[in-house]
């Protein structure tokens, strides 16, 4: 089984993206499932068809399905979250925050994840693809499989001792052994996900951006965060480039009039009369060949904005050729982390591959979580994960196209 999962910023072309890729998979005749997670359902909409909260059959190998996160909440955590808002009640907190609190940042996605795998296991689905991909709460959930563990063990410890403090009213209001029933299977069900998520063979991680600024930079942090907790990302896709632009990528490598172009550098070939679009496009080749540095080495998938909305089976489809070419969308496209972070005594080590350049001076300047690096001509920005972006960079060494980068422990 595959699992391909899409995410980034709201509007970037996600739910498109998911769908066309579906059509394509099943197309080549695997049997598919498209899933959306997102509560504002707009699978339905991109496909144009009616969809449920159970896989329904849409075309020749294709299922999609809407889940309804919050019913999932209510199915898997309604119990537990009853008994731990009443704690929390006891303790003086209102009704609303105290329900709000019973709740594990994240835990919403991590159910319908459980349900999507489930179901895909059951119905022997060769490809899963899903739109609205778990979050960083829920990747943190997930990162590690002790890690929801501990903190259930942790919420009902501390509900545990609130029994004892609060004694015998409490115990009479509250069929706390029924709501603890289920406990150590969703712990079960959380750890088998987790294996499966981070698996490279069967799940991808693919970060959808447009060339735009806010859009990267959100791309970007996805991707850091990913790789921190060992998600294998395969892929960045690019939606919504003008006609007339172009990146080193798009066109294959094949030699045209610019020629000579590299990785990281990309061309308005076909300019607009209308100054407007003009400079549009100039800023998306500039944010293009951005993308193609920031992103290395993770291979770019294309596709161009249409002068229409992107909905039904025929406009979908031809996304999806313009996405993939010859390609099947199921391939596992990168092998590798595009980033890592190695732990050398107390100092943490980032390993960043980049292209092949001159090596020259490197300067290294920090903004916040942002890490602007360049040598020579080269620039590259880095949104650093919080626990490298809490200390200082003391150095970098550039060797067989790797930048290593010295973050030293603050404390002394
Ligand atoms: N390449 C494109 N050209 C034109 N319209 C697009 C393109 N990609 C997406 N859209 C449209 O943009 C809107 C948002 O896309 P959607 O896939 O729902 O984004 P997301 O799921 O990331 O929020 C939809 O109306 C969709 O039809
Ligand atoms: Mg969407």
């Amino acid at each position: 089984m595959r699992i391909l999962l899409y995410l980034g910023k709201g509007g970037v072309g996600k739910t498109t993206t998911a769908a066309a890729t579906a059509l394509r998979c099943a197309q080549m005749g695997y049997r598919t499932l498209v899933v959306s997670t997102d509560i504002a359902h707009s699978l339905a909409d991109s496909l144009d068809r009616p969809l449920k909260n159970e896989p329904t059959e849409i075309a020749d190998n294709l299922f999609a399905q809407e889940i309804n996160v919050l019913d999932e909440v209510r199915k898997n955590w309604g119990a537990l979250q009853g008994y731990m808002g009443k704690i929390l009640r006891k303790q003086g907190m209102s009704k609303p925050v105290a329900e709000e609190m019973a709740i594990i940042p994240g835990m919403e996605e991590i159910f319908s994840l459980i349900q999507i795998y489930r179901n895909a296991a059951t119905r022997e689905f060769d490809r899963v693809i899903v739109d609205a991909a778990p979050t960083g709460e829920s990747m943190r959930l997930l990162a590690m499989p002790e890690s929801f563990q501990w903190y259930v063990e942790r919420f009902f410890g501390w509900g545990e001792t609130a029994m004892r403090l609060t004694g015998g009213l409490l115990r009479r209001l509250m069929p706390e052994q029924d709501a603890l029933a289920g406990l150590p299977k969703l712990v079960d069900d959380v750890k088998e996900l987790q294996e499966v998520l981070s698996d490279p063979q069967t799940t991808s991680y693919r970060v959808v951006v447009n060339p735009e600024k806010m859009v990267i930079k959100e791309g970007a942090r996805a991707v850091t965060y990913l790789s921190l907790y060992g998600c294998p990302v395969d892929a960045v896709v690019v939606n919504r480039i003008l006609p007339g632009v172009r990146a080193h990528g798009s066109d294959g490598g094949a030699a045209d009039d610019e020629g000579g172009r590299r990785a990281g550098e990309a061309a308005v070939f076909a300019p607009s009369s209308d100054p407007y679009l003009r400079q549009l496009q100039e800023q998306q080749a500039r944010y293009l060949a951005e993308i193609e540095r920031d992103f290395y080495p993770l291979p770019i998938l294309y596709s161009g904005w249409r002068s229409e909305e992107v909905v039904g089976f025929g406009p979908l489809r031809s996304l999806a050729d313009e996405l993939y070419g010859q390609r099947d969308p199921g391939e596992v496209m990168f092998v590798g982390q595009a980033q890592e972070i190695e732990e050398q005594g107390n100092d943490f080590v980032l390993k960043l591959p980049l292209p092949h350049i001159e090596l020259d001076k490197i300067r290294l300047t920090k903004r916040g979580d942002e890490l602007f690096i360049s040598i020579g001509n080269f620039k590259r920005e880095f949104l650093l994960p919080a626990v490298l972006a809490q200390r200082d960079a003391s150095g970098a060494v550039f060797a067989g196209g790797i930048l290593s980068i010295r973050f030293p422990c603050s404390s002394q």
